[in-house]
């Protein structure tokens, strides 16, 4: 007996060795960790939909069976409480980002703003405001020729099927991002082959996903790195839908290119120029910040409210910009918002204060360094 019971303690020995160096080697890939959802599964699903005789699946005012047996639809749970300030809801123990909510906005701005009159200062997803809800506009603006019809204010979604998040096929809703939420990763994205391993369930996109305040593009240290590029794409069946015929991604996995999926003109080389120099017929995107004598060179330190793209993911946020070394680009988030800002045309600033030879700060002048000047 005493001779039988060594052989186990070694065993268990040798393995949780090995299972320390396996676990040691998975905890230490930098800057990838996981951020897969956490806290009791009763914080986020029902299994019938129906306890003490009364629904369970209402959260965020919605109403109805979900797939995957969650208790809310995307914007249940993302727009859990719209009055509220939290931008981010604990619900149990678990943290839920908002994209609707009173207080301060997180990443990717706020649908608030969009509500009402104010339908211009973002997107219209039918999710938030039914069909037909833009005043000014149907089809999204600079849409590729041939999917005007595919791409408007009465068909865009949160997800899936005419949608921004998730696979980008037939389905909508939940089951677009089926497996997403347990297999989030967190930090930096640089394999992007599934909805998981994609810059916030956005198929396709490369970028780093801010690990110290989640969610936020907080200050200049502290903030997510969108992913660039320094010539945009072309207009090939085959650079949005995978391998020609597939789902909807962004080919060159830039966060451009991910919004020139359905604004195609405003991005695609022949859309800016057909050159990645100037002259220029609209305003680039995924080309370099030039450096040298141009007033670009003055650029140096990160700005928030008009970030640059970098061309490679790094493992944690800079505060640096290098104009003119081929690393640092012009991004649409550069001056755009992703849901909604509150400025007209979603911008990130108020476009109507720009004023050349004004003295004024931020916004345009960030890289225009020399517009400014009196
Ligand atoms: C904080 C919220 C949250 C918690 C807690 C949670 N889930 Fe989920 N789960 C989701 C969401 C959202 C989806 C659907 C979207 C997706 O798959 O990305 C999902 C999908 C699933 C799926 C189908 C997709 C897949 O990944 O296999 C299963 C199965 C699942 N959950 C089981 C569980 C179990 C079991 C628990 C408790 C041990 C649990 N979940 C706890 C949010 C949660
Ligand atoms: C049951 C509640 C629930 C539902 C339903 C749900 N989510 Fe989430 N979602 C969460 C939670 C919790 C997190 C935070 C995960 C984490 O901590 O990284 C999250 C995170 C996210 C993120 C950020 C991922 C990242 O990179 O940090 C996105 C984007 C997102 N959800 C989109 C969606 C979309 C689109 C839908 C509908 C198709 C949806 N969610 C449905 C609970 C939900
Ligand atoms: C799935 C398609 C789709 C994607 C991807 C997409 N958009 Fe849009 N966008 C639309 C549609 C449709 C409209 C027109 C309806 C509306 O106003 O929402 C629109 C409108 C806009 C508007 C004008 C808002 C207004 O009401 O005047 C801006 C600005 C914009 N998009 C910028 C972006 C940016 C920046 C990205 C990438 C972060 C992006 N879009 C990604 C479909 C898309
Ligand atoms: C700039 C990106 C882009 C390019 C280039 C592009 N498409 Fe699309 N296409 C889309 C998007 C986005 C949708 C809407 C799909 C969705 O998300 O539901 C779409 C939808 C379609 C649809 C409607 C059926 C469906 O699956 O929704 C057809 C058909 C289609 N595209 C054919 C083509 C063909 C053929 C070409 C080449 C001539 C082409 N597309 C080039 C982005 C693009
Ligand atoms: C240099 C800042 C800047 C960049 C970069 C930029 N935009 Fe814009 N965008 C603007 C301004 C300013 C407007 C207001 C209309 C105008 O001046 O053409 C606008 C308007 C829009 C509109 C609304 C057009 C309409 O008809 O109402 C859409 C859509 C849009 N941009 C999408 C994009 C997309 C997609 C990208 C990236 C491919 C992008 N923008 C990059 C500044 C920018
Ligand atoms: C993130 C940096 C950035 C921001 C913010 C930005 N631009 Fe630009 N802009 C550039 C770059 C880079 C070019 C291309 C310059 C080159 O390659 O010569 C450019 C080009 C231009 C051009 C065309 C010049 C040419 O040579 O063809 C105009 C006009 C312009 N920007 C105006 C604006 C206005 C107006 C705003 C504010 C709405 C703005 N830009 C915001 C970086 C920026």
């Amino acid at each position: 007996m005493t001779a039988n019971l060594k052989i186990p303690v070694q065993r268990t020995i040798a393995f949780s060795a090995v299972l320390g160096l396996i676990l040691s080697l998975i905890l230490f890939i930098p800057g990838n960790s996981s951020a897969k959802v956490t806290g009791l599964c009763v914080n986020c699903h029902t299994m019938h939909n129906s306890q003490d005789g009364g629904a369970m699946a209402t959260y965020g005012g919605t109403s109805g069976e979900n797939s995957c047996l969650t208790r809310g639809s995307c914007i249940g749970c993302h727009a859990y409480n719209k009055t509220g300030a939290a931008s981010v809801v604990d619900v149990g123990g678990s943290q839920i980002p908002q994209v609707w909510h009173a207080g301060t906005d997180l990443a990717a701005g706020n649908f608030k703003y969009v509500d009402g009159a104010d339908y211009g200062k973002g997107h219209n997803v039918t999710d938030f405001f039914g069909a037909d809800s833009d005043v000014d506009l149907n089809a999204a603006p600079g849409v590729q020729s041939g999917h005007e019809s595919y791409l408007t204010d009465s068909t865009l979604k949160c997800a899936g099927d005419r949608g921004c998040h998730g696979i980008r096929d037939s389905d909508t809703g939940i089951l677009a991002l089926k497996g997403a939420h347990h297999g989030n990763v967190d930090g930096k994205c640089n394999d992007p082959t599934t909805v998981a391993k994609s810059y916030r369930f956005l198929s396709g996109v490369k970028g780093l996903e801010n690990t110290t305040d989640k969610w936020q593009n907080k200050d200049v240290t502290s903030h997510n790195e969108y992913f660039g590029a320094i010539t945009p794409m072309t207009e090939a069946c085959l650079n949005c839908h995978d391998g020609g015929g597939g789902p909807v991604i962004s080919s060159t996995n830039t966060i451009s290119g991910f919004c020139g999926t359905c604004h195609g003109n405003f991005h695609f080389l022949a859309g800016i120029g057909g050159d990645t120099s100037s002259p220029f017929t609209r305003h680039p995107t995924d080309v370099d910040l030039p450096g040298g004598t141009t007033e670009f060179a003055a650029y140096t330190t990160y700005s928030v409210e008009a970030p640059v793209g970098r061309t490679t993911v790094p493992d944690t946020a800079s505060g640096t910009v290098t104009p003119g070394g081929g690393t640092d680009v012009i991004t649409c988030l550069s001056c755009h918002g992703a849901h909604g800002t509150n400025y007209p045309d979603m911008l990130k600033w108020d476009y109507l204060t720009m004023n050349a030879g004004g003295g004024g700060s931020g916004g345009c002048f960030t890289c225009h360094t020399e517009k400014d000047n009196p």
